[in-house]
């Protein structure tokens, strides 16, 4: 099915004054976004229109009562000047399951892809074409009711922003082991994409970053004793002879970089082994000499080495002269995303001219 998305463009574009060179992550917003609105069991008021603020009633239900879901995900450009996208299949289907978990409404494939694309293609001369940097763009739905009770809501609101983004770490990432807190048990909300998550997890960031630490590393809620995931990204745990990541079993994100990480590395040779991993099972490595490196995957994080994990008192220090794979998954990740490589995994969507006249 094909949708008709009306374009208003904007008078005056800001494109001129972005220093390409320096982007930050996450603070500038590209001169258009696409705009939907759910009303009376329907998406309506389709369209991609100039970005401005919103009006918010104080008592929006969203606001209150957390029903917010989003997705992140990247658009690159080749040397030809057409757009690519990586896997936009896969970030439609993850917001539809955190919409479902969240008890929102789903949003049609086809529209959810002919929006991103429509987009992309209109804000195509915002691509960065700096290695590392990125056009994010972050699809954002959330409840628009206005009244003050606890039940899913009638109206939602969907957006899609898109902005130039610099990498979202700049260098490798020491970890804490957490202990008291949880950031997702069995039957939560871990698996969705949704707001609640990343803001159950700033206070104990906070008392990390006090302690000298970038992030956590979350632990599994019963016994403390699994690993979970870094909640800015997946964890990958690099062993002489084998890959382990932690198994998606409900409470981690199902990361499309992690799978892609999965893919590209059995392609490699690799054995990788999704299942629970201790943390004792990886300080025994430690110390055996028989665990090479760890590093996470993520949209905005893409591979980050991890520096350091502190367990307890127990400190796991790696070094940068063992950081082979990570190094080249995103070096092998980063060119297939600028169209530099065959596309083996038939992962890259190129947006043709013809397809948006
Ligand atoms: C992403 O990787 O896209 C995320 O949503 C995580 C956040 C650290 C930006």
């Amino acid at each position: 099915m094909s949708y008709t998305i009306p374009i208003e463009k904007s008078t005056q574009s800001r494109l001129g004054e972005i220093d390409f060179e320096n982007l930050p992550f996450g603070r500038i917003l590209t001169d258009h976004m696409f705009e939907m609105d759910y009303l009376d069991g329907e998406w309506t008021n389709i369209g991609i229109r100039p970005v401005k603020p919103m009006q918010l009633s104080p008592v929006n239900l969203a606001l209150h009562y957390g029903q917010s879901i989003f997705e992140g995900m990247k658009a690159s450009i080749d040397a030809d000047g057409h757009p690519l996208l990586l896997r936009p299949e896969m970030h439609a289907k993850r917001m539809n399951l955190s919409a479902e978990r969240m008890c929102m409404p789903t949003i049609p494939e086809e529209l959810f892809i002919e929006a991103l694309e429509k987009l992309v293609y209109l804000e195509k001369d915002w691509i960065p074409k700096i290695s590392g940097s990125a056009l994010y763009i972050r699809p954002i739905m959330f409840a628009a009711d206005e009244f003050i009770g606890v039940a899913p809501g009638e109206k939602y609101k969907f957006f899609i922003l898109t902005l130039p983004v610099g990498p979202y770490y700049s260098k490798p990432i020491s970890l804490l082991t957490e202990q008291k807190y949880v950031r997702a048990v069995d039957g939560g909300i871990g698996e969705a994409k949704t707001a609640g998550n990343y803001a159950a997890s700033l206070l104990p960031a906070k008392l990390a970053k006090k302690k000298g630490y970038d992030q956590i590393m979350w632990m599994d809620a019963h016994e403390f004793k699994y690993i979970q995931e870094v909640g800015t990204m997946n964890l990958f745990f690099v062993f002489k002879d084998k890959v382990v990541t932690p198994a998606t079993d409900g409470s981690i994100l199902k990361g499309i970089t992690r799978d892609c990480f999965i893919k590209i590395l059995s392609s490699w040779g690799h054995r990788v082994e999704e299942r629970k991993i201790s943390i004792d099972e990886v300080i025994d490595a430690y110390d055996l000499g028989d665990l090479v490196e760890v590093f996470g995957s993520g949209t905005a994080a893409v591979s980050t080495q991890v520096s350091k994990i502190t367990h307890k008192s127990k400190h796991l220090v790696f070094s940068e002269d063992r950081w082979t794979l990570s190094k080249k998954l995103k070096t092998y990740l980063n060119n297939l995303r600028a169209g530099n490589l065959t596309d083996d995994f038939g992962w890259i969507v190129k947006l043709e001219e013809e397809a948006f006249v």
